[in-house]
């Protein structure tokens, strides 16, 4: 069961509430995330108690963004142990509540794997939890450390392809504190340039249907003091033409092994442009986001969404008058009009100029590479 919390009204620089948090109130444990669905006008935590409830959050993109869903897959397997729920089960509906962010099932397969684990050794249903707790715990740190191991790679690189600072970077959907257990991915590139006094502009794709350039990323660039500008997705093109784009930077929601990135749908087209006008096109993603289960781009699943996204202008449930705690939909479209509304794209290794990790750089992008980096490093993707 979930229940909204209001929190706060947002002024201009608010404080923020952590994307997700687990605590532990005299009810029983609790998943809390701050509802990204109500961004940027109001602050409002969301409380999941069970995971059916965390499931529709995740389906709903209350919570989102890869390597926060493997943050709050990892929860909530430990939030399932905790309560006494069926803990195969509840693994099973997590791991399957959106199928393109790997990073969502290797969390689930994490704190599944320390849960059994304990139980085999005779530790029963509670030390099954708190292991599942303690890894949970442990994957979101690691997340954190590895968003700003990121931030520094990722600005050394933009530094390297672009000396004299002064970058003008252009962004597609969220990539910041929003989806991550720390600064975030491609984003947390451009903050760190920011506050090394060297990000000229951050360009903001708005990031059609849901918003998430518009909604999110202006709210993390505001608070953060940045110098942004929010365009429409299909402004994107004069922009490049106009010269006013140094480097793109984007995130990853799966990366296969010869190094197709699926990311946000949009991404592809930015590619393109990018290579058409010999700008770097850099992605910027955690290990947990590689996948060497995946062979190739064809072969990742790319999530189709509910044609009501594209049909529909969706109104947050705070401006949608008279419909208390439900969004509602705006018509834009003759009834019965169908869409096309995968939510994600994929990007050829060719069209990306190099891939950011917590462990470093891969450029060229090549699947021996990226095999590579992975032998170098331990944690990666669990298939
Ligand atoms: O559908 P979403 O909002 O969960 O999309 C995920 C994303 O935020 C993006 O694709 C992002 O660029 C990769 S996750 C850092």
């Amino acid at each position: 069961m979930a229940d909204q919390q209001a929190q706060t009204a947002l002024g201009t620089h608010p404080p923020a509430l952590p994307a997700l948090r687990w605590d532990e109130p005299p009810e029983g444990p609790v998943v809390v995330l701050l509802d990204q669905t109500r961004l940027p006008a109001e602050e409002v935590e969301l409380v999941c108690t069970d995971v059916p409830a965390l499931v529709a959050a995740v389906q709903t993109l209350a919570v989102r963004g890869a390597p926060l869903l493997g943050i709050a897959g990892a929860y909530g397997v430990a939030l399932a142990a905790a309560r006494g729920y069926d803990v195969e089960e509840a693994a099973a509906l997590l791991a399957g509540a959106r199928p393109t962010a790997v990073n969502l099932g290797y969390g689930v397969r994490r704190a599944a794997a320390a849960y059994r684990a304990a139980v085999e050794k005779g530790e029963g249903q509670d030390g099954g939890a708190a292991a599942a707790l303690v890894e949970a715990r442990a994957l979101h740190r690691e997340d954190a450390a590895a968003s700003t191991a990121m931030a520094g790679h990722g600005l050394t690189l933009l530094d390297e392809l672009l000396p004299g600072g002064g970058h003008r970077v252009l962004t597609h959907c969220n990539t910041g504190a929003l989806v991550s257990g720390g600064e975030g991915t491609a984003f947390a590139v451009a903050l760190e340039a920011h506050r090394r006094g060297r990000l000229r502009r951050l360009w903001v794709d708005e990031t059609r249907p849901l918003l998430q350039g518009a909604r999110l990323t202006t709210y993390e660039a505001a608070r953060n003091g940045l110098a942004y500008t929010l365009l429409t997705d299909n402004a994107a093109g004069s922009l490049f033409a106009a010269g006013e784009v140094d480097a793109v930077l984007i995130g990853a929601d799966r990366i296969a092994a010869d190094g197709s990135v699926a990311n946000k749908v949009g991404s592809y087209p930015l590619a393109v442009l990018a290579r058409y006008h010999h700008v770097p096109f850099i992605v910027v993603a955690p290990l947990t986001t590689i996948d060497p289960g995946t062979p190739d781009g064809a072969a990742i699943e790319v999530e189709q969404r509910p044609g009501q996204e594209v049909t529909e202008l969706t109104a947050p449930p705070q401006i949608a008058a008279g419909a208390p705690g439900a969004a509602v939909g705006l018509p834009v479209a003759p009834l019965g009009t169908q869409a096309y509304n995968p939510a994600f794209d994929v990007t050829p290794p060719e069209l990306v100029t190099a891939i950011v990790t917590e462990a470093g750089v891969v450029s060229p992008v090549t699947g021996s590479a990226i095999a590579e980096l992975c032998a170098r490093s331990r944690q990666v993707t669990m298939s």
